[in-house]
């Protein structure tokens, strides 16, 4: 029997330094995240030279803690795979010097991976078997993009937003609304109390282009929320709601017709926004073919999908390095 391989992932390109253990690529044995969502809280949003500290304050630990939960040593990790962008430029270099200071003194392969395929590579830790080509929408605090992926670590970008990402247009919303941060959440559990028939919201279509854009959306929800367009008996809750639906309409519609234009035998979904309850259950009963996506705990950041990325890397033979540097805006495809 072959030995098992182990990648340590690595992830600090926002506001959770997180340390991962993964098993032939698919096998989670630890996911420790330090969360600092409380710290950015107070400030309704992450500040970059906060996070950029926190990490350095709790990367040692959460590594140190990821090994020991999986139960093995450090004779046991076969490659180290940090995130190297895109993200926070400081709290990006937090992680990746970190793993490239493991790689050298242990003289182990370093694979640098796009915290952008780390998500999608979150689906590949659910047990599910994914066939090629396939469709995947990533919707995060950062991002928007529609992709046809023909294979591993092989992307074609078909849309992309415009202006404000999905999970940054719930955050706005919600701090438009008076919620907490993360907005997301927050608007998901108000909306449930809301009646969406009570607003309708705009949708931006952009014709036949996979596009998006949220920032119409956004403006909209602003100008009921200051009054500027009166509608009689509107709660916060009623407008959450509208605002939710709005956004999952144009993303399911969008992600259905690519599926079909294709021929995908299944449609992925991967980032913060992937843990919508709506989103999800429209997704499953609109796609018409299999729908996959990660456990609520592998939507939002984590080492766990950055590990698994970084197994398939390795696997193909790729390696960085030592002078791998952190990339702000670095791009999938
Ligand atoms: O992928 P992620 O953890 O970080 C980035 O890479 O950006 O995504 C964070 C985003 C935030 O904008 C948050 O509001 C959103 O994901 N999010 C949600 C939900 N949970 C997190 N958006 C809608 N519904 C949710 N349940
Ligand atoms: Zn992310």
């Amino acid at each position: 029997m072959n030995r098992p391989v182990h990648v340590l992932g690595i992830e600090s390109s926002c506001d959770e330094t997180s340390a991962a253990v993964i098993r032939d690529g698919r096998v989670v044995l630890s996911n420790v995240i330090a969360s600092q969502v409380d710290i950015h809280e107070a400030f309704g949003g992450v500040v970059p030279e906060v996070a950029s500290r926190q990490h350095v304050l709790a990367i040692v630990p959460t590594i140190k803690r990821a090994l020991t939960q999986a139960g093995i040593t450090w004779s046991d990790v076969d490659c180290v795979a940090p995130t190297y962008g895109p993200g926070l430029i400081g709290a990006l270099l937090v992680g990746l010097n970190a793993a490239k200071g493991i790689a050298f003194a242990r003289d182990l392969p370093l694979v640098g991976v796009n915290h952008l395929e780390g998500h999608i590579y979150a689906n590949w830790l659910t047990g599910a078997e994914i066939v090629f080509p396939t469709v995947c929408l990533i919707v995060s605090g950062a991002h928007t993009d529609l992709v046809l992926m023909t294979g591993h670590n092989a992307y074609r970008i078909l849309g992309r937003t415009r202006d404000d990402a999905a999970g940054e247009a719930f955050d706005k919303v919600a701090r438009i609304l008076g919620l907490g941060y993360p907005g997301g959440p927050a608007i998901q559990k108000l909306a449930a109390q809301g009646d969406s028939t009570k607003l309708k919201l705009p949708r931006a279509w952009l014709g036949d282009s996979y596009d998006f854009s949220f920032s119409g959306l956004k403006t909209a929800v602003l100008r009921v929320a200051e009054g500027l367009v009166p509608e009689a008996g509107l709660t916060r809750a009623d407008v959450a709601a509208s605002f939710q639906e709005s956004v999952v309409d144009v993303l399911v519609t969008k992600t259905k017709r690519a599926a079909e234009e294709f021929g995908v035998q299944q449609v992925l979904l991967a980032g913060g926004v992937a843990a919508n309850a709506m989103l999800r259950a429209e997704m499953d009963r609109q796609i018409g073919r299999p729908v996959i996506y990660p456990p609520l705990s592998l939507c939002t950041d984590n080492a766990a999908m950055i590990a698994a990325a970084g197994y398939y890397r390795y696997q193909s033979g790729y390696r960085s390095g030592l002078d791998l540097d952190a990339h702000a805006n670095l791009p999938l495809a």
